[in-house]
């Protein structure tokens, strides 16, 4: 009688422990997580942020100005208007790279414009 009962309760307390640590459920729980990844999507970007990314956000990240942060993107006067913008990148003054391959191209120099209007000055940038 006592005999058979310690038998038993190693077997129950090793059920317990599985059932615990949830050991059965692990094979379903892979597929459901892959899924869970498959549906996060970035939102588009458009065609002017793309350009702000790969020609500008090196320097002037989130419309600020890493080299000269006195002189940040965001808010400056050269974005009143299409063509002061224009013109600033076909002049620009001391360290700001020229951007001839922009400025030939009206088409994604007004998506860039439309971007760069977008930022907003922020503290600490
Ligand atoms: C290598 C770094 C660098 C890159 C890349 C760069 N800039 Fe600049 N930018 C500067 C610097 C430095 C200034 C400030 C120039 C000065 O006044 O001395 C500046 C100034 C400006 C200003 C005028 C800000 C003001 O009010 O005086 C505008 C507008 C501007 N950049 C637009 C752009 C755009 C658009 C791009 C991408 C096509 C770009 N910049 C890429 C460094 C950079």
């Amino acid at each position: 009688m006592l005999r058979s009962k310690l038998f038993v309760l190693p077997v129950i307390a090793l059920a317990l422990i599985c059932q615990s640590i949830n050991c059965w459920a692990k094979p379903q729980t892979a597929p459901k997580s892959e899924s869970k990844a498959k549906v996060k999507t970035e939102p588009a970007k458009s065609k002017g942020q793309m350009t702000f990314e790969s020609h500008c956000s090196s320097c002037h990240i989130n419309g600020g100005n890493v080299v000269k942060p006195q002189k940040p993107l965001a808010g400056s006067k050269y974005l009143s208007n299409y063509v002061s913008f224009k013109s600033y990148l076909k002049e620009p003054v001391g360290t700001m790279p020229h951007y001839e391959n922009l400025i030939s191209n009206d088409k994604v120099l007004k998506e860039l414009y439309r971007y760069v209007q977008t930022l907003k000055k922020s503290e600490g940038s």
